[in-house]
């Protein structure tokens, strides 16, 4: 089979989490500018708006929700309003997430249960309705998580958001021996160090954390186009449970972080 057939995704619908900004806002270019259709979710609905008109004005297809991933009520209306405006979702890429700075053994429990609320249970939650209206429509689906190097590894002052994402990759696990034999299959990517504006200032003020890189970089979004379409196309139709690590191979080293 050819590359474009293999990874085709045209007409799917696609539904992202954190899609106002970075990898989310990337990762729903990237499945518009392959054909499918998109639902951009986070709460910042001017940036989801400016995403949307950009997306339509290469001709792809968009519609912006705005909803805080932990508001149950708002996640149903957003599954609603993708089906109203382009048919089921059959492509969830679950990826809204927060960081945190906060040594562990002073980490307050305000910070602790956001950290682990908008990174590891509203993962479970949005894959729970996506998993069910992909089997109520009788479509096969796939569900990428976004989890994190730091769901193998850890560092300091991130305690909360490493045990979210190690949970994410079990998470995945969990939810693909349940769901593959339904359809629906669920994977993960676990990046490295990937510029977005967030980060930008701060990777770009510390060259010298490229030196525990193999690959001798920083991740740019696009690096993480691959995996991306390899786990929602039938490129990926044997994958169940899987966590794609993209970090350049950091997470093979020691650095005594
Ligand atoms: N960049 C990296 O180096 C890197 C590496 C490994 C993993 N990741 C993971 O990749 C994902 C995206 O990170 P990023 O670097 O793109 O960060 P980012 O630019 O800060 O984007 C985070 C996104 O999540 C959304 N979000 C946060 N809390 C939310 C909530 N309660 N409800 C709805 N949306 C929410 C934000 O939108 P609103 O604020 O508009 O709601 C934003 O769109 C995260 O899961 C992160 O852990 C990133």
């Amino acid at each position: 089979m050819k590359p474009n057939e293999l990874f085709d995704i045209s007409g799917r619908v696609a539904l992202v989490t954190g899609a106002s900004s970075g990898l989310g806002a990337h990762f729903a270019q990237t499945l518009a500018e392959n054909g499918a259709k998109v639902v951009l979710v986070a709460r910042r609905a001017e940036r989801l708006d400016a995403l949307k008109k950009k997306i339509e004005s290469t001709g792809g297809q968009a519609i912006a929700v705005e909803a805080d991933v932990l508001d149950r009520a708002a996640m149903v209306r957003a599954f609603d309003a993708a089906e109203r405006a382009f048919g089921s979702v059959t492509i969830l890429i679950n990826n809204a997430g927060i960081t945190h700075a906060d040594r562990a053994y002073e980490m307050t429990e305000e910070t602790w249960r956001r950290v682990l609320g908008t990174n590891l249970d509203a993962v479970l939650y949005w894959a729970q309705e996506a998993a069910k209206r992909m089997i109520a429509a009788k479509q096969p689906g796939a569900i990428v998580n976004i989890a994190s190097i730091l769901g193998f590894n850890v560092a300091k002052g991130v305690a909360a958001y490493a045990v979210a994402k190690a949970g994410v990759v079990q998470l995945t696990k969990a939810l693909a021996i349940e769901l593959a034999f339904r359809g629906v299959r669920v994977n993960a990517i676990a990046p490295g160090f990937v510029v977005t504006e967030i980060n930008d200032e701060y990777l770009k003020s510390r060259p010298d954390m490229t030196r525990n890189i193999p690959v001798g970089r920083f991740g740019e979004t696009k690096d993480l186009d691959g995996a991306l379409l390899l786990l929602c196309s039938n490129a990926g139709a044997f994958m169940a449970g899987s966590t794609v690590v993209v970090d350049g191979g950091q997470v093979l080293t020691i650095t005594g972080a």
